[in-house]
């Protein structure tokens, strides 16, 4: 089916992009299987923008959070960081950091809290196969938005989501000052197709529910 539907909205595309195309997204085969926080949630539809944003979320264990830095004279700069929206199968939405000031990315939200935080499917192993990376099918996330510390009264909620998805935190050292962020959604732009990328909005990313397509299909093999 994918391969009809593939073939024909995008006739004019060359053969091997095709062919491409239509191999199965990130079926759940073994090696991506075991790479997710929750296999039960199989990859949406590459029109469910907003279900895509928050299945890569929920995914993935880290991204590059990008700054206007403040030791490059405030050129754009990208680190690797870790992040979570909660325990596997129980996503949020919420994208929680722990990050120091002794590292250049909380420094850079001191001066200016305005950060970008990039995402790919290609980190999933098992994911995108046999296209590269920037091929628009492998889906690729960039939100934008505030990132700041979580308040004193929202952080054990934040600390039980962020831990539960990255527990080595608990033991890092406690003098490095870690502390807590979150990044508050301004924007989200998605790109996992071809035709351009799909700008979401806050409100439709968190009304978006990455598990509702997978016990969809699961409901819909049942009756059948
Ligand atoms: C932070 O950077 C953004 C994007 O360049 C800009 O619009 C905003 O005015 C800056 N805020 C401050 C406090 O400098």
């Amino acid at each position: 089916m994918t391969m009809t539907l593939g073939a024909a909205l995008f006739a004019c595309l060359a053969l091997a992009t095709l062919v491409a195309a239509a191999q199965p997204p990130a079926g759940l085969g073994t090696t991506l299987a075991s790479e997710l926080a929750c296999p039960e949630f199989p990859r949406p539809a590459y029109t469910e923008y907003a279900r895509m944003a928050r299945w890569l979320v929920h995914q993935t264990d880290w991204g590059v959070v990008s700054t206007l830095s403040r030791h490059l004279g405030g050129a754009p700069f990208g680190n690797v960081v870790s992040h979570a929206d909660g325990p596997p199968c129980r996503p949020t939405g919420r994208l929680l950091f722990y990050l120091t000031i002794m590292d250049a990315t909380a420094q850079d939200l001191q001066r200016n809290a305005t950060a970008t935080l990039t995402l790919s499917e290609g980190q999933l192993a098992g994911a995108c196969q046999g296209v590269d990376p920037e091929d628009p099918t492998c889906a690729k996330l960039s939100i934008t938005g505030r990132l700041e510390l979580v308040p004193k009264e929202g952080l054990e909620e934040a600390r039980r989501l962020l831990f539960s998805r990255h527990p080595q935190m608990r033991d890092w050292p406690a003098g490095h000052t870690f502390r807590i962020y979150e990044l508050h959604i301004a924007t989200a732009r998605l790109l996992d197709w071809y035709g351009g990328p799909h700008d979401i909005s806050p409100a439709d990313y968190f009304a978006a529910d990455p598990g509702a397509a997978g016990l969809a299909q699961e409901q819909a093999a049942t009756d059948a």
